[in-house]
């Protein structure tokens, strides 16, 4: 297709698996970074779980991407379009579908399969735009420097909640990284899950078709894939639950005996009932949220909800690199 490019910027897997084994050495908790959720079968998987009824969030948010008015309104025309973990088209075709000529759609996945099937559909789907798929993992990107055009303006699109998946230090690092791609007087589009009812929270975490649970535990294949380890999935059992100090959900996978592990020649030891700490979930209300933006160098130019204000859609500026 004419109108699709491919970068590859993803790094080789030396570095990845001491992270991945450190992680797991981790006292008192054992971790895995939730970005390996996120391999070809984890992302069919999270688009399962996109689609359940006890999953709210994409629902939401979906219902919020149809007030065409408001993008509208508040974006440029003509914009390069940048796309932080794009997984499906689902969401970003409506923004394509809302806005004035947009020029170019940058998305960026960590999953190359995914991100491929995905970007061709799209480039397919509108033949206008210039659709520049790159496969990295978002958060070690420095710089678009050669790939975005500066001519354009620059519109960061960042839905889904998926920055809940960073404690609010790290989001804010996250943040002003984005504002230093998109450069000053740009924007930021981004989905949060707003705090409400624990009950609601933690059923869309414990769905009763079990998806979340297959996707949790799918972290481990997607290790053994990564690394050569032998973790046994089956073994594992999934646990999920709205930690409120921390204002969180927690996504964790508990050990259903004493067993060892070897992952990349080190041998990693779980106690019956001890867990791996595998995703966080930060849910924020309007306010909290709004000051990380202005604290990360951003103005809010707009906020958005669904009709039951579970969902929140930030319109940002970027006012200071
Ligand atoms: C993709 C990080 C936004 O936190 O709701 C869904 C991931 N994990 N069900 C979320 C997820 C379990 C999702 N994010």
């Amino acid at each position: 297709m004419e109108n699709l490019n491919f970068y590859n910027f993803i790094e080789s897997s030396f570095f990845e698996d001491k992270e991945i084994v450190d992680n797991l050495k981790s006292s008192p908790q054992k971790k895995i970074n939730s970005k390996h959720l996120y391999d070809e079968n984890g992302s069919k998987l999270f688009e399962m779980i996109t689609n359940l009824d006890d999953y709210y969030p994409t629902r939401s948010e979906l219902e919020i991407l149809d007030q065409k008015n408001v993008f509208k309104k508040n974006l440029p025309e003509k914009a390069s379009i940048i796309e932080f973990g794009s997984g499906s088209n689902k969401k970003v075709r409506k923004l394509l579908e809302a806005l004035s000529n947009p020029k170019e759609y940058i998305p960026i996945d960590i999953s190359y399969e995914f991100l491929k099937t995905n970007a061709k559909e799209l480039a397919k789907k509108f033949p206008k735009i210039k659709v520049k798929a790159i496969c990295a993992d978002f958060n070690k990107l420095g710089s678009l420097q050669n790939i975005i055009e500066h001519k354009s303006k620059n519109l960061g699109f960042f839905p889904g909640s998926t920055i809940g998946n960073f404690c609010p230090d790290d989001a804010k690092k996250l943040l002003k990284k984005f504002a230093k791609i998109l450069g000053k007087n740009n924007y930021l589009v981004i989905g949060i899950d707003i705090r409400k009812d624990k009950k609601i929270m933690e059923k869309a975490y414990n769905d009763s078709e079990g998806i979340t649970a297959e996707f949790n535990k799918n972290i481990l294949k997607g290790i053994n894939k990564k690394t050569g380890a032998k973790f046994d999935a089956n073994s594992f059992e999934h646990l999920a639950y709205f930690n409120d100090k921390k204002k969180r959900i927690e996504m964790h996978l508990i050990s259903k005996e004493n067993q060892t592990v070897n992952v990349s020649n080190k041998k990693i030891k779980f106690e019956k009932g001890e867990t791996i700490h595998t995703e966080n979930s930060y849910k924020y209300s309007e306010k909290e949220f709004k000051e990380l933006c202005n604290s990360s160098g951003y103005d809010v130019i707009d906020f958005v909800t669904d009709k039951n204000k579970y969902f929140g859609v930030f319109f940002l500026k970027v006012e200071r690199i």
